[in-house]
């Protein structure tokens, strides 16, 4: 293959390129990335000298067109995005750029190049929230956003879905669950957590941190985007696959056990003002990315403990 991988200096887009670099010599990796707050270049140093990288914007429709041309790109992977929903809900405006005009002009380089693949990774905030007792979403339910972050990744997947009727380019969705790791931006829900314990500060939990969240190590989410890449027939009916690992947590629970790894007291949690709009809880059926042979393969725990150690040296060195 001949990828593209855009938004690949944030955090699951440099885990897929340092992965896909290492499982797949053979394929060329462009990356293209306008390095924002949320972006570290250096997490691709070990695969630098693999790879092209380009610093810009995929909004930019001149430059992506140029580089699928003289990079002869046959695939491209889209994890650049604005992402933060806390951000969305003080200033839209970055995330209607990037989330759905950054989408359009992907989109418009695919119609004139319909041999190339649009995989674009999205989330299951599209699907808005669910109560305690709704089922898991599946890939055909109703889109009900509710943050400015989920409309705007709502609006790109329709962009898509449109663009892929109509213009018959060869697309496909990956809507994934929270995703946890190493290289996540340090303002998350998880970092955030680890970074303020360590310090002996409050540790911010918003309302009663009863909210839940399903969460997937970013490892297992980069595996099933390599499975998704392997279904020829995904992209010529823009499939929609969920990725998850049926592993929901209330947000006070996932602070109370990284405070365990840690040995850091309970008495540092701190219940701050909830967020407007605050989802209640996400849930995937992801039986159909499942039937293609992915499955999680990272505990909860393991994931967790691999998770606080990164950020422990890290924030030591
Ligand atoms: N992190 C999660 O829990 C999660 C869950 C579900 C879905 N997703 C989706 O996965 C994708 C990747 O998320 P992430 O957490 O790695 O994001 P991130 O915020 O860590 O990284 C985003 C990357 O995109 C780059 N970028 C932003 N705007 C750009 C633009 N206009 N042109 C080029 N590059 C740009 C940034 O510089 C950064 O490197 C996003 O589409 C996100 O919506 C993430």
């Amino acid at each position: 293959m001949k990828l593209l991988v855009t938004g690949a200096a944030g955090f699951i887009g440099s885990h897929f390129v340092l992965r896909h670099v290492q499982n797949f010599p053979k394929d060329s990796v462009t990356v293209l990335d306008k390095l924002t707050y949320a972006a570290d270049k250096k997490f691709l140093d070990p695969v630098m000298s693999n790879i092209t990288f380009i610093e810009g914007d995929i909004a930019d429709t001149v430059l992506v067109k140029k580089i699928v041309k003289d990079q002869g790109i046959d695939t491209i992977v889209d994890f650049a995005a604005e992402t933060h929903v806390d951000r969305s809900i003080e200033d839209p405006f970055p995330f209607l750029h990037t989330n759905v005009l950054g989408v359009g002009s992907l989109i418009e380089v695919c119609k004139e190049n319909p041999s190339v693949r649009f995989l674009h990774i999205s989330t299951d905030e599209v699907y808005g929230d669910l109560t305690d007792t709704d089922p898991p979403k599946n890939s055909s339910d109703a889109l009900r956003p509710s943050s400015p972050y989920a409309a705007s990744k709502a609006s790109g997947d329709l962009l898509l879905l449109a663009a892929a009727r109509t213009y018959g380019i060869k697309a496909a969705i990956s809507r994934c669950t929270n995703n946890y790791g190493p290289h996540q931006a340090s303002e998350k829900f998880i970092p955030t957590v680890i970074r303020t314990a360590l310090a002996n500060k409050p540790v911010p939990i918003y309302a009663e941190g009863k909210n839940k969240r399903d969460w997937l190590f970013v490892t297992d989410h980069t595996d099933a985007i390599e499975t998704m890449l392997t279904v020829p027939e995904a992209f010529d009916e823009c499939r929609i696959f969920n990725v998850s690992a049926d592993s929901e947590q209330k947000n006070i629970d996932v602070a109370k056990k990284i405070l365990e790894i840690l040995g850091k007291p309970e008495s540092l949690l701190s219940f701050v003002k909830d967020r407007p709009g605050h989802d209640w809880r996400y849930a995937l059926d992801s039986s159909n990315t499942r039937a293609l042979g992915w499955k999680p393969k990272i505990s909860f725990e393991e994931g967790l403990k691999k998770t606080v150690e990164w950020y422990q040296n890290r924030l030591a060195s």
